[in-house]
C-alpha cells in the first residue's frame, strides 16, 4: 500500500500567513501539520509516499527531504495548479501503479492515527472506504451518507442541508478503480476536479464504498479558528522538559516544554505551552496553549491561546488571545498594544489595531 498526500493547496483561508510559508507547514502541537500526517502513515505501515507539491514546492521539500526522518521514501509531485483533490490523483497515476493507497489531505490532523482504518480496508476489501466524523456545518465538507454494514450510498460536495451529518474528513483508502473514476468526472462549479464526484460515480456505477466513523479527534486546520482549537488539543498531553535556560526572575508552571537553546528572562510562563529552539522570551507571560517557534524573540509580550511562527518577533503586545503570527510586529512605543483582540497576522504586515 502507498500513501499520497496533498499539499498542494494554496491556503487562502490562512492569508496572509500563507503568502510567506504553506498551510502544511503551520505547526501544531510544535509539529508542522503535514508532519502529523507522515507520522501517521508511517505508524500504519506504510512507507512509499508521494507529496503532491504546488508553487511551495521547494519549501516542502527542504522541510520534509527524502522521509528517511520519517521513516519514509517520499517522492515529490507536482501540480500545475490547485486543481482539485481528483485531478492530484490523476497526475499520480504513474507513481500509484495499481497498489491500494490512502490519500491523505496535508492540512488534516487525525490525532488517533490512521492504523485501524488501514486494517480494515485491507480486511474488507472495498473499492474505497471513507473515513467520515459527525459535523455540525454540512455546507464546509465533503457529505457522505452511510446504510447498514456502512455502505456509503451518496456522497455530495458541501451541500446546503443533508440528511447525514457525517463528513468525509481528509483520509481515503482507495483500490485501483478509482483511476477510472478520475477519469470520468468533470470540471465542478468551484473550476476543480472533485474527489466527491469520483467516489460518486464509483457508488453509481456499482462499485463497493463504505464509511468508517472516526471515533479519535480530528481537525481541518484550513482556517486560523481551527488550527489554534487544534493546537490546544494536541498540546493537552504535553511532557514538561527543560532543554534551554530559564532565569531566576522567571516561573513555569504547568507542561512547559523550553527547548534546547531557547533564554526565558523575567518571564512566566504557563502551560501547556514550548518555546521553540533559539528563541529569547523577555518580560513577557504566555498563557496556556500556546506555542513559540524557532528563533522567535518575545519581549513584554502578553499572549495566550497563540501560535507564534518560526523567526517572529513581538514586542509590547499586550492581552492577545489566540493569536497566529509571523514576522515582526510591535506597538508603537507608548501604545496600550492590543488589549482583548485576537489576530492573524503574516510577514511584515502591521497589523490593523496598530496603524
Ligand atoms: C476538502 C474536500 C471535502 C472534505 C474536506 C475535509 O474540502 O473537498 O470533501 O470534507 O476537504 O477537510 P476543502 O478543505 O478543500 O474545502
Amino acid at each position: 500500500m502507498r500513501a499520497l498526500v496533498l499539499a498542494g493547496g494554496s491556503g487562502t483561508r490562512l492569508r496572509p500567513i500563507t503568502l510567506a510559508m504553506p498551510k502544511q507547514l503551520i505547526p501544531v502541537g510544535g509539529r508542522p501539520v503535514v508532519f502529523h500526517c507522515l507520522d501517521n502513515i508511517r505508524a500504519a505501515g506504510i512507507t512509499e509516499v508521494g507529496i503532491v507539491v504546488g508553487e511551495w514546492e521547494d519549501v516542502i521539500r527542504e522541510a520534509v527531504g527524502d522521509g528517511s526522518a520519517f521513516g519514509l521514501r517520499v517522492t515529490y509531485l507536482r501540480q500545475d495548479a490547485p486543481r482539485g483533490l481528483a485531478h492530484a490523483v490523476l497526475i499520480a497515476r504513474d507513481f500509484l501503479g495499481d497498489d491500494d493507497f490512502v490519500l491523505y489531505l496535508g492540512d488534516n490532523v487525525l490525532a488517533g492515527g490512521i492504523g485501524e482504518l488501514v486494517a480494515e480496508f485491507a480486511t474488507v476489501g472495498p473499492d474505497a472506504q471513507l473515513a467520515v466524523g459527525k459535523v455540525s456545518d454540512v455546507s464546509e465538507y465533503g457529505i457522505a451518507t452511510l446504510h447498514a454494514e456502512r455502505r456509503v450510498t451518496g456522497v455530495q460536495e458541501k451541500p446546503q442541508s443533508s440528511t447525514s451529518d457525517l463528513a468525509v474528513i481528509g483520509v481515503y483508502l482507495f483500490g485501483p478503480r478509482i483511476h477510472e473514476a478520475v477519469r470520468a468526472v468533470d470540471v465542478s462549479a468551484r473550476g476543480e476536479l472533485e474527489i466527491t464526484d469520483a467516489i460518486q460515480w464509483l457508488i453509481s456505477t456499482g462499485h463497493d464504498v463504505r464509511g468508517s466513523i472516526y471515533e479519535g479527534y480530528w481537525k481541518d486546520t484550513g482556517n486560523a479558528d481551527d488550527l489554534l482549537e487544534c493546537n490546544r488539543t494536541l498540546l493537552a498531553p504535553l511532557e514538561p522538559r527543560v532543554d534551554g535556560s530559564v532565569d531566576a526572575a522567571s516561573e513555569l508552571s504547568g507542561p512547559v516544554l523550553i527547548s534546547a537553546g531557547a533564554r526565558i528572562l523575567g518571564s512566566e510562563i504557563h502551560g501547556p505551552a514550548i518555546v521553540g529552539p533559539g528563541s529569547v522570551v523577555r518580560d513577557s507571560t504566555l498563557g496556556p496553549f500556546t506555542t513559540v517557534g524557532a528563533g522567535c524573540l518575545l519581549e513584554g509580550a502578553c499572549l495566550d491561546e497563540s501560535i507564534v511562527l518560526d523567526g517572529a518577533s513581538v514586542r509590547q503586545v499586550h492581552g492577545v488571545s489566540r493569536l497566529l503570527i509571523g514576522g515582526a510586529y510591535g506597538a508603537p512605543a507608548g501604545s496600550p498594544g492590543a488589549g482583548g483582540l485576537s489576530l492573524v497576522l503574516g510577514d511584515n504586515r502591521v497589523p490593523v489595531a496598530h496603524r
